[in-house]
């Protein structure tokens, strides 16, 4: 029920407003003067304040001026009776919503306060979207290795520049179009997703350029394209190593000649768009199998932006679950919950194979199902909890390699020079060391090792592993 605050020092006007609100089922609260009233919204916060223009001692306009100070947002109407005209329209502009004259008619108060809720309803929805949507599309964190991404970003996104997202899955590449597009001359324009692996082959097509109506069995309606959706915007072309041949090559000749045809039109149809495009896959990779077009890759590959994986930024960890336990208490309702230093410190440590995403949906389930009001390292899921500590240097790769670093150094191998070399060498003395725990029993070291007896061979020789004479 929405409360209404009428401060007004004639109590005859007093109970004629609160006869006709509570009639219609508002909840009334009085003030005779300015100052009682001032300190009742301090107190009680109405939903609506009916202000009388001439009081004794503190006028309307005072008044007024104290409830906007207080909160800017509450709407406020002015009561303004004989010869106060100029003084209500001067209220209005400062801040006022509107007023009513005396003497009051029940229905025109009716009418004046309906609409004026209704109006700050909308105006609050649309504050709270707008605060929601920023912390939604918010990035965080302070890495060397995230700042510089946003430096790239900051360069890039007011130019119509073709940028190309890098990196694995669930680290913002998403995130980061979206930051492109808002921070571009394009961001009153549409944001068009478009995820080409989600697409089914056949439809993909239609999805992209569009089709006229009875183009082919199925298309019972005209289907605008995404690119058409995109025109004057940016479309933003998700998982694009996904693409078949076939497409590619339609897509390429979109960015060539920036024009598209719907699927059985022969008009052409001039777009203007920004694309930013996105792979989690090695498109030089794809490239040397044939898969990828070297030539669109070279179109879309005009500003390439790495996004690293974050075993490669573990500084930004704490700040990441702060916003993500924020974010989720607001979202369900929850109480807040603080993580404690060790949760955190074990939340740091371990690696997040699905990068944000995963960090996000643990803490979510965290601050969802922990019983307690803070978050304790016993709470966390055991892989978490037992999450080996951070070695010193090159994080990633001993990350990746630990179990081997033993047996490496026991081994002859010559001390490797590249990443690569590092990598092998680590691989196959820690093949050697499973394979000597199961006393080479490929099918045991296999089953040990998860992985299919086909590879372990193929491991083998690749690595040109035999069986040692004494096992
Ligand atoms: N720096 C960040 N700050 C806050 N939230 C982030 C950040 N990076 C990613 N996220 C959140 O993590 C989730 C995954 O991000 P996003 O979808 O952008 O990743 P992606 O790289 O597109 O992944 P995929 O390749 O799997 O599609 C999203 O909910 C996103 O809002
Ligand atoms: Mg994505």
């Amino acid at each position: 029920m929405p409360r209404i605050l009428v401060i007004d020092d004639e109590a005859a006007i007093r109970d004629s407003l609160r006869m006709i609100l509570e009639y219609e089922n508002y909840e009334f609260a009085g003030a005779s003067n300015g100052q009682d009233g001032v300190a009742q919204i301090q107190r009680e916060r109405p939903d609506l304040v009916l202000l009388d223009i001439k009081m004794p001692a503190m006028d309307g306009m005072e008044v007024l001026r104290k409830i906007k100070s207080i909160d800017e947002t509450l709407p406020v109407i002015m009561i303004s009776g004989h010869g106060t005209t100029a003084t209500a329209v001067e209220a209005i502009r400062s801040g006022a919503i509107d007023f009513l004259d005396k003497p009051l008619s029940s229905e025109r108060v009716i009418v004046t306060i309906q609409n004026t809720l209704s109006q700050s309803q909308l105006r609050k929805e649309n504050r709270e979207l707008k605060l929601a949507m920023e912390a939604k599309y918010e990035i965080v964190g302070n890495s060397p290795a995230l700042r510089r991404v946003l430096e790239a970003v900051q360069r890039a996104a007011p130019t119509n520049a073709t940028v190309m997202l890098l990196g694995e899955s669930g680290v913002g590449k998403e995130l980061v179009a979206r930051t492109i597009h808002r921070n571009s001359a394009r961001a009153g324009q549409r944001f068009v997703q478009v995820n080409c692996a989600a697409i089914p082959e056949e439809l993909i097509e239609s999805e992209l350029f569009g089709h006229e109506k009875g183009s082919f069995t199925g298309a019972t309606e005209k289907q605008i394209g995404k690119f058409e959706q995109a025109d004057r915007g940016t479309i933003f072309l998700d998982e694009i190593g996904d693409m078949s041949p076939k497409t590619q090559a339609k897509v390429l000749r979109v960015l060539q000649e920036q024009e598209v045809e719907r699927l059985g039109s022969a008009r052409t149809i001039k777009v203007d768009v920004r694309v930013i495009a996105a792979t989690n896959k090695n498109l030089e990779e794809a490239i040397q199998r044939g898969e990828f077009r070297e030539d669109l890759y070279f179109r879309l590959n005009v500003i390439p932006i790495q996004v690293p994986p974050l075993r490669e930024r573990r500084e930004d960890i704490p700040l990441l679950v702060q916003h993500f336990a924020r974010r989720t208490s607001e979202e369900h309702n929850l109480k807040p919950k603080r993580f404690d230093a060790r949760a955190t410190e074990a939340l740091q440590r371990y690696r997040w194979r699905g990068n944000i995403r995963e960090l996000r949906n643990a803490v979510e389930r965290l601050m969802i199902m922990a019983p307690g009001d803070s978050i304790r390292v016993e709470d966390l899921p055991g892989e978490v909890r037992g999450a080996p500590s951070l070695p010193a240097p090159a994080v990633e790769a001993s990350a990746a390699t630990q179990p081997a670093a033993a047996g490496m150094s026991s081994s002859s191998t010559p001390a490797p020079g590249t990443l690569r070399e590092f990598k092998e060498a680590a691989e196959r003395a820690f093949l050697v060391d499973k394979l000597r725990e199961n006393n080479w029993n490929i099918s045991k070291t296999a089953e040990a090792l998860d992985t299919p007896r086909s590879n372990l061979y193929k491991k083998l020789e690749q690595y040109g592993i035999k069986q040692e004479a004494d096992g």
